[in-house]
């Protein structure tokens, strides 16, 4: 069986606004223009628009080298990534950096003073004996400082790495000692959800023993004094000049390392993604300025917290090389009560707003029809990432949220990619609820099928790949050649970069993701996938949230589970069960009912929202839970679903 079938049928489609089309950043003639170009001239188009978005310290007349698949961009030239950020826009009106803290604090940092801010950091860290290519661990909540700490290490060319403030010590841990970090910079504690979480503890535990290569662990007091101070630690404060300094940004090779970051394979050790500086800059500013179609005058909410790439790409590195306006919230999306977003929206005058489907589902579990309480007004466009978003969610996040009025840009993308590779152009696209559209410009995406043939019948699904090289892909795994090939280029002999999503093409040609190759399930004879399946049960009025795995059956080969969250406890569950599986029947076929079916409060989740299915296989088919379980957001839920199944 050499695709994937696909049954989903979505009529809805939204054409592109009048209100979206005026005054964009890309218009449909400069899209076909570009298309154009790249078709031509493939590198002379990456090379112009490299030459036209980048402040380079030394032109580059390499545009792609290195032998596939170490593929290098703009090698020759030089650069400094935070004098892109930062230097170049110290004498614009709007603000750099807007930061709404959970107790409600609000801080705002012009370009000038992100500037000086960053100078006497970058000074302090001088001052500690690093060089160029030294590993630094930030782990640290969504604060100006944690901004300023990357922004810092790009400036002195040192590597950073962001490790989610809410990892535990044993994923910090793992993440220090792999990358040999010789800083850790941290703070003493944060609150989240009125909790405190006590970051610096959890940094003496991470590098308790073995751990003689960390030579300082640098925090900045955040929460209150830091008390129980080691020799190896330094007071952010204490070591910042307490005069401005001029700290001159050092020129790098564009092939050099911005930053490792680590995202957890589906099994075994972290993988430490590693981005160079100026492709991977590149894709950020250019996808920031097409698909958001940010302007100086924007105010940018992307609520990824900085220990992800969105964080990284359009939080801090796309927006500021932009000289747009970033907002920052450092605290839970429900504390202290459900409509915290809408009101920091409406408050602040939000105008770009970018999150993820888990969190559009959560918002809509509490509160339905909140939002209409805050004038949300300011807002034109809505952005979605990290997993497929579902029809229903989508058109309550188009109605509800952006009053018919703002286009939704369904980003497709990975840490691996760096930024944004599969959107809509807002005024160009028309939309359709659940698909990410087309490809952007320059990007050779295509969907194959087992044999590597591209697939060109739409509605079959197979292998999400890339063909081409393009800027901002990661360079290779930290430390692990082998597995960056084995990983993402083996599967078609080394022509493509391999996603591992499958995906399939609509009759217009739009691109709808199925989820992750694993993410499938063979019933019958009938490869489907299983996030089709899970959008027609959260499309009933009572799931909340729906995981679907498959586990060995005698007659079907394989069936189906699906585990389900539901908005209130029903009376009758069985009743329940067979209703959802009448419902999945009218929805898709009675091919995709699910044998079984599983209610409990929540679903295990990544910290970052996303479903962790391969455990949820381990208890459909009894096996052990096997694999790292500590990201999970929630790890007592294992124990519930390990009672119920
Ligand atoms: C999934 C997040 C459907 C996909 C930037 C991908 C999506 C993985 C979408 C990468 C989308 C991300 N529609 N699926 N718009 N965006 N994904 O590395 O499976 O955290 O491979 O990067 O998320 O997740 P990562």
């Amino acid at each position: 069986m050499s695709i994937i079938e696909s049954n989903l049928d979505e009529k809805r489609s939204f054409s592109p606004s009048k209100h979206s089309k005026g005054n964009a950043n890309l218009t449909k003639e400069d899209l076909i223009k570009l298309n154009k170009q790249f078709h031509t001239d493939n590198n002379k188009t990456w090379a112009d628009l490299a030459n036209t978005h980048i402040l380079w310290d030394k032109n580059f007349t390499n545009v792609v080298s290195g032998e596939a698949p170490f593929y290098k961009w703009f090698s020759d030239g030089r650069l400094n990534v935070s004098k892109n950020c930062v230097d170049r826009h110290i004498n614009k009106k709007n603000s750099a950096i807007i930061h709404i803290a959970e107790n409600g604090e609000r801080r705002v940092l012009s370009y000038s003073e992100l500037y000086a801010y960053v100078n006497k950091f970058s000074y302090a860290l001088s001052q500690l004996g690093l060089c160029c290519g030294d590993r630094v661990i930030i782990y640290m909540p969504t604060i100006p400082e944690s901004i300023v700490a990357m922004l810092s290490c790009a400036r002195l060319g040192l590597i950073h790495s962001v490790v989610f403030a809410g990892f535990s010590a044993n994923a910090l841990r793992e993440r220090i000692v792999d990358c040999k970090a010789k800083i850790v910079i941290t703070v003493d504690a944060f609150k989240r959800s009125g909790k405190i979480i006590n970051s610096k503890d959890i940094v003496d535990n991470a590098i308790k023993v073995d751990c003689d290569f960390v030579e300082n662990v640098i925090v900045y007091e955040n929460h209150a004094s830091l008390s129980d101070k080691k020799s190896r630690d330094l007071v952010w404060d204490d070591i910042l000049p307490t005069c401005d300094i001029n700290v001159e940004p050092i020129s790098m090779s564009s092939d050099s390392l911005l930053f490792i970051l680590y995202t957890s394979g589906s099994t075994g050790k972290p993988k430490g993604i590693m981005h160079a500086s100026g492709g991977y800059l590149l894709n950020c500013i250019l996808t920031n300025k097409w698909v958001f179609d940010l302007k100086d005058q924007d105010i940018f909410w992307c609520t990824a917290d900085i220990g992800w790439i969105t964080g990284h790409s359009y939080v801090v590195y796309g927006p500021l090389a932009c000289g747009a306006t970033i907002l920052i919230y450092d605290g839970a999306p429900l504390f202290p009560h459900s409509n915290r977003f809408w009101e920091i929206i409406q408050d602040n005058k939000v105008s770009i707003f970018y999150t993820a489907p888990t969190a559009i589902r959560t918002l809509m579990k509490v509160g339905e029809d909140e939002p209409k309480n805050y004038n949300l007004k300011s807002l034109r466009i809505l952005g979605t990432v990290g997993e497929p978003i579902n029809p229903k969610a989508w058109m309550w996040y188009y109605e509800k949220i952006g009053n018919g009025q703002c286009p939704i840009v369904d980003t497709w993308w990975q840490t691996e990619t760096g930024a944004n590779m599969i959107a809509p152009i807002p005024g160009i696209n028309t939309l359709i609820p659940g698909t990410c559209t087309s490809a952007l410009p320059g990007i050779d995406a295509t969907i194959v099928d087992v044999n590597g043939a591209q697939l060109t019948q739409p509605n079959q699904g197979g292998d999400l790949v890339i063909k081409k090289p393009w800027p901002s892909m990661l360079t290779g795994i930290w430390g692990d050649d082998e597995r960056y090939v084995q990983t993402y280029w083996s599967k078609y002999s080394s022509k493509y970069y391999v996603t591992g999503d499958t995906a399939r093409y609509d009759e217009n040609g739009n691109i709808w993701i199925m989820g992750r190759s694993d993410d499938v399930v063979n019933v019958s004879g009938h490869r489907l996938g299983t996030m089709e399946i899970e959008s027609a049960l959260v499309s009933h009025e009572l799931v909340a949230e729906a995981a679907v795995v498959s586990y060995k059956h005698e007659i079907k080969g394989e069936a189906i589970h699906a585990f389900i969250s539901l908005k209130n406890n029903p009376k009758n569950k069985n009743e329940l069960a067979d209703i959802l599986r009448e419902w999945v029947s009218i929805k898709i076929g009675s091919i995709a009912k699910p044998e079984r079916v599983s209610f409990s409060d929540s679903l295990p989740k990544t910290r970052s929202g996303k479903i962790m299915r391969r455990l949820l296989r381990n208890l459909a088919r009894n096996e052990r839970v096997t694999g790292d379980t500590s990201t999970l957001e929630n790890e007592s839920i294992i124990d519930q679903l390990k009672e119920i199944v």
